[in-house]
């Protein structure tokens, strides 16, 4: 089998190219936007027919070339079903397989990074692409994006760690040079996720770690959910935008009008993403919103009615783009942030509410 593994210094992150020899079919995995050229040039020179463009999940901190390389070569664009990027065109599931040649890559979703992370394998030779769900001597974060310690800790223990030992690891990055690790080697030496740790131990680690937002994560998410094609085709490519005008602020963030959400509130989630004391503060809430904090959204999004669109709200539309597209990335096809937030709504003297919200447990009561 051709191999080569790629690398991309703005964000330390490694490409995979796969290739049959005989039939020259190809695969190729976690593309970077910027990299086109070079990867085209590359799968170019080799002679090979690219068949598909593999991401192994959404990203946060590049924007995927799949798009690119799927209009260019024809390739079929694959995702996890799990993933929330409705622009793949084919959308695989645990188990499934990638043919290229006279070989395939077995599909296995190895959620807690985000929700639709998948590790691709391959049996001869024995390689697994693990995205950011095992990374050399670390693991993902799993602080948002659907991200869940737990869950993780059970992924990469029951679906990649019970490979054979000499299995190479290759994961989506790293920051220190490495290139390649094996199933043996991590078992031993993963201080996050070898044998040696514990689910307990584990997830208290992964709850002190405090991260960040990925810089490129305002641009990445959205733009990976449409398969990283151009900005003037993601608005409004964002999934589904007939429920509203939805528009693309300039960090690709959707959102809609507060004069649009006052007259049509009753037909959306009005969800206020601000702490308790913002939301009885002097700016007030809006009439019939529910209070879910930024920081609790991915586990308060699981009781979100995913029928009706959604439209989130901050005071002046920060948090709130954060949040519509940590829910786009969950799967909800119909979200959009309050454009200018509780400053903006009150500016425009639409209907406030002040005291005590309806909390979830009410309505659900
Ligand atoms: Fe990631």
């Amino acid at each position: 089998m051709l191999f080569r593994q790629l690398f991309d210094s703005d964000t330390s992150t490694y490409t995979y190219l796969l290739a049959d020899e005989e039939t020259r079919e190809a695969v190729i995995i976690d593309p970077v936007y910027e990299q086109l050229e070079r990867d085209a040039s590359l799968i170019g020179e080799l002679e090979l027919r690219l068949v598909a463009v593999l991401d192994t999940h959404v990203h946060a901190d590049h924007v995927t070339a799949q798009g690119l390389l799927r209009q260019r070569f024809g390739a079929k664009s694959i995702m996890s079903e799990r993933s929330g990027a409705v622009c793949a065109d084919q959308l695989v599931k645990h188990g499934d397989h990638i043919a290229f040649g006279r070989h395939a890559l077995e599909v296995r979703e190895t959620p807690g990074h985000t929700n639709g992370c998948l590790t691709y394998v391959c049996h001869e030779p024995r390689m697994a692409f693990t995205g950011d769900a095992l990374l050399i001597r670390g693991c993902g974060r799993t602080d948002f994006q659907g991200g869940d310690s737990s869950a993780l800790f059970q992924s990469v223990r029951e679906r990649v760690l019970t490979l054979p030992d000499d299995t190479l690891i290759y994961p989506a990055h790293d920051y220190k040079g490495r290139t390649v690790s094996s199933v043996g080697e991590e078992k031993r030496h993963n201080p996050r996720l070898g044998l040696a740790r514990s689910l307990q131990e584990f997830t208290q680690l992964m709850t002190a770690l405090k991260l960040p937002h990925p810089r490129k994560m305002d641009v990445s998410v959205p733009a990976n959910l449409v398969c990283g094609l151009p900005a003037e085709k993601v608005q409004p490519g964002w999934t589904d935008v007939d429920w509203a005008p939805v528009t693309a602020s300039a960090a690709s963030v959707p959102e809609v009008d507060p004069r649009w959400v006052a007259a049509n509130g009753p037909r959306v989630t009005l969800l206020d993403v601000r702490e308790p004391d913002e939301f009885h503060g002097p700016l007030g809430h809006i009439p019939g919103a529910e209070l879910v904090p930024l920081a609790a959204l991915a586990t308060g999004a699981g009781s979100l009615p995913r029928e009706r669109p959604i439209v989130t709200i901050c005071r002046s539309g920060g948090r709130s783009g954060k949040a519509a597209l940590e829910l786009a990335s969950l799967g909800f096809i119909r979200v959009a942030s309050l454009r200018g937030g509780m400053r903006e709504w009150t500016e425009q003297r639409l209907p406030v509410e002040y005291g005590r919200p309806p909390q979830r447990q009410d309505r659900q009561g």
